[in-house]
């Protein structure tokens, strides 16, 4: 049985469900609870994370991917989500993640993040340099939870 998604999801999913396309990245995807959520309301979805978290099968419209794997696509999803894992990320490797994301965004996206353990600030000193405008933001009980969007690499 599956958890219900993260509040940031719910918070903004009458949002996501007027984008026209709905492609997903849900970046550190753990047990697929909001990677469900998402696929059994009809949404593509990337589901990625680390080797060894990645048990179940692949269905039509929800692939599983390795981190590393992402490096070399280009996802064009206009949702991407990131949420309870940034503080799990080593520090010096968070700007490669955030580059990573960012490659596979289509411009105009959206990007949710949710964690514990950054400000605001912390926030918007990664995601802002690597293409994003921050358009809404708001605090959890213990999180912050901001949501960009995507303005492309050259904007
Ligand atoms: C606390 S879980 C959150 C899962 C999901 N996002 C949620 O909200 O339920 C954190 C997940 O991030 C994954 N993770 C940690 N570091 C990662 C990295 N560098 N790249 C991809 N996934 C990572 C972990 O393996 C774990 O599945």
């Amino acid at each position: 049985m599956l958890t219900a998604p993260a509040g940031s999801l719910s918070r903004y999913l009458p949002l996501f469900e007027r984008l026209q396309k709905k492609t997903v990245l849900d970046y550190g995807s753990g047990n697929l609870r909001n990677a469900i959520y998402l696929h059994r309301r009809g949404y593509r979805v990337y589901a990625v994370d680390l080797p060894g978290r990645i048990k179940s099968k692949t269905l039509p419209r929800l692939s599983l991917l390795f981190a590393d794997e992402l490096k070399d696509l280009s996802l064009d999803a206009n949702i991407a989500l990131c949420t309870f894992v940034l503080n799990l990320i080593d520090s010096n490797k968070r700007i490669e993640v955030m580059d990573t994301i960012a490659a596979n965004m289509a411009s105009g996206g959206y990007f949710l993040v949710e964690t514990r353990d950054f400000t605001l600030r912390d926030l918007d000193l990664l995601i802002v340099p690597r293409g994003f405008a921050r358009v809404h933001d708001q605090r959890g009980r213990y999180t912050v939870i901001a949501l960009y969007k995507y303005l492309g690499a050259y904007h």
